[in-house]
């Protein structure tokens, strides 16, 4: 029963599987990630999301499934030519804003926006502008990370710079955080105070 095999795709997402692979796309979000994404997105109706990392949009077509209408995205991505990938497939969708650029400089830039769902899937918001990124995080919104247990595409020393960010997210005291041997290892936190 608790298996981990999972049925139903969201929209689009096999159109973007074949256009990631035929741009050589290497880096996408599994699908177990893709279903808890889109399972913590059906969590927060009304909600404001920030994705680090638009990549083709694997994982941005999973939590517009999970997202209900009156719900927004943004997803940001240095690269034009994977996120035109995301645009193709689900730049329909008008919850969606797709926006190119170094999402370093706009979370350092941000001081207004404020999200309810952080899923940080780039070295920025994650290995670097860490505060920014979670200021940008409302008080009971939930920060995602994944690739946090070894991967074999894991460059040298990697582990370092994961167990340096897995400390410093545990020693900040308005936050909750979970380890989930789960996907490619993934973990949540929810912000108790600013
Ligand atoms: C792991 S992939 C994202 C995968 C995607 N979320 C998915 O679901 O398949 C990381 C992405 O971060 C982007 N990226 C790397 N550095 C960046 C930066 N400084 N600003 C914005 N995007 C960046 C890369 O172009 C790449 O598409």
């Amino acid at each position: 029963m608790f298996n981990d095999t999972i049925h139903t795709l969201p929209k689009g997402y096999e159109a973007i599987e074949i256009a990631s692979r035929s741009i050589r796309f290497s880096m996408p979000s599994d699908l177990q990630t893709g279903a808890l994404l889109q399972t913590l997105a059906g969590s927060k109706p009304n909600g404001r999301f920030l994705e680090i990392g638009t990549g083709t949009g694997l994982a941005a077509a999973w939590l517009l499934a999970g997202m209900d209408s009156d719900s927004s995205l943004l997803s940001i991505d240095n690269e034009a030519r994977y996120q035109a990938v995301a645009n193709n497939i689900l730049g329909d969708d008008t919850r969606l804003n797709l926006l190119c650029t170094d999402a370093g400089q706009w979370l350092e830039d941000n001081q207004t926006e404020q999200f309810d769902l952080i899923f940080a899937d780039a070295w920025p918001g994650k290995y670097a502008n860490l505060d920014a990124a979670l200021n940008a995080l409302r008080v009971g919104g939930l920060y995602v990370i994944d690739d946090m247990l070894p991967q074999p595409n894991w460059p040298a020393g990697h582990e370092d710079n994961v167990a340096k960010l897995v400390s410093d997210l545990e020693s900040r005291t308005n936050l909750h955080l979970v380890k989930l041997a789960w996907s490619t290892g993934i973990v949540i936190v929810t912000k108790k105070t600013n």
